[in-house]
């Protein structure tokens, strides 16, 4: 299996991971056929996401998509958030090998739950969000 240098290089130096003292929303999403988790924290401020950490027990191509996701939604609002889907995710990685793309999936999925979980503590309604699943294994 062949991997692009800026998936190796996410993998090998992944940002943002670790976790947020206050997180303002926080999405943990599992995919139960490989067994993969990941959890992501945001921070968001007058519609911005100002802050965003992950932690993700699981393979290295679910590391670094979700390094390039948090990358990507860090400073956007949450519409902009919204726009990072998996394709994004795999387009900035410079493509991921076919049987991994289940693993990108795993992180714009976290990223939505994290969006939906703050949406919830804030009474807020989030365009085109939708609740999230524990194991995005059933439903992809
Ligand atoms: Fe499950 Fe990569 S093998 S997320």
């Amino acid at each position: 299996m062949k991997y692009s240098e800026k998936v190796m290089d996410h993998f090998m130096h992944p940002r943002n991971m670790g976790s947020l003292v206050q997180p303002d929303g926080v999405g943990r999403v599992g995919n139960a056929k490989c067994g993969d988790i990941m959890q992501v924290e945001l921070s968001v401020h007058d519609g911005v996401i100002d802050d965003v950490k992950f932690k993700t027990f699981g393979c290295g191509a679910a590391i670094a998509t979700s390094s390039m996701a948090t990358e990507l939604v860090k400073g956007k609002t949450i519409e902009e958030a919204m726009q990072v889907t998996n394709r994004a995710v795999m387009e900035a990685l410079d493509g991921l090998p076919p049987v991994k793309v289940h693993c990108s999936l795993l992180a714009e999925e976290a990223i939505h739950a994290a969006l939906w979980d703050y949406a919830q503590k804030n009474g807020l309604e989030i365009e085109g969000l939708r609740q999230p699943v524990e194991d995005i294994g059933h439903h992809h």
